[in-house]
């Protein structure tokens, strides 16, 4: 907590972050951690729904900063939104076009698809070896079981685990809520807390 205290008083930083809250549907102090997380996780990254890059941009920079090479790969199938304060025509060209302003294009393998799709699940099968992943970001649909289930070999012990929707007005909250209850309760997911408006943050345990 300390650090992300005195992010707040690093000024080029703390502006960076705010303009990649600009871009988020997540709140200003999740991209906060997301940076943190990024920067002192052992491990690659793995982020599952980038929408038009505001968390991307987050784990990018942590991921620069923290002077290690890691990977960072992002999944997002693309698409429209329409009546949102982030309203895109085409979610997938304004995420590369934002990560690409911030000299972070290069940095992330991003991938066109869903996370389930079967050539989805094969480029990350090849580009994170088991244990690989040191956080590990889920902002997508109402099924992060789904996720974990296909790429939870990926994660190392004590992997940070962010997910969004744990609390939401959306009707993503209860099948999230219910499917990170369980595997707090199995022992496999151990929370830290919940910030922004609503999402779960905690490690990965491998039993
Ligand atoms: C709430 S937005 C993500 C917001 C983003 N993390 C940010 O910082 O603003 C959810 C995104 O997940 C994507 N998505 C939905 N289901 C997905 C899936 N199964 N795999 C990958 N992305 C998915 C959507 O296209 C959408 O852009």
């Amino acid at each position: 907590m300390q650090k992300l205290i005195e992010y707040r008083y690093q000024k080029a930083l703390h502006h960076q972050l705010m303009k990649a809250a600009d871009l988020s549907m997540l709140g200003s102090d999740v991209l906060v951690l997301i940076y943190h997380f990024a920067k002192v996780a052992e491990g690659d990254i793995l982020e599952i729904g980038s929408f038009v890059g505001g968390s991307t941009i987050a784990a990018g920079m942590g991921a620069r900063d923290s002077g290690r090479q890691k990977k960072i790969i992002s999944i997002e199938p693309g698409g429209r939104l329409k009546d949102h304060r982030l309203a895109t025509r085409d979610i997938f060209k304004d995420l590369k076009k934002n990560l690409s302003r911030v000299g972070l294009l290069e940095a992330v393998t991003l991938i066109n698809g869903f996370s389930f799709d079967d050539s989805t699940i094969t480029a990350v099968r090849e580009m994170a070896r088991p244990g690989a992943i040191g956080l590990f970001i889920f902002d997508a649909d109402a099924n992060v079981r789904r996720d974990i289930d296909c790429y939870g070999d990926r994660l190392a012990h004590g992997c940070w685990v962010v997910i969004d929707d744990y609390i939401s007005a959306t009707d993503k909250g209860g099948p999230t809520r219910a499917q990170v209850d369980e595997l707090v309760g199995a022992g496999r997911l151990q929370p830290l807390g919940f910030y922004g408006w609503g999402t779960w943050i905690g490690r990965w345990i491998i039993g």
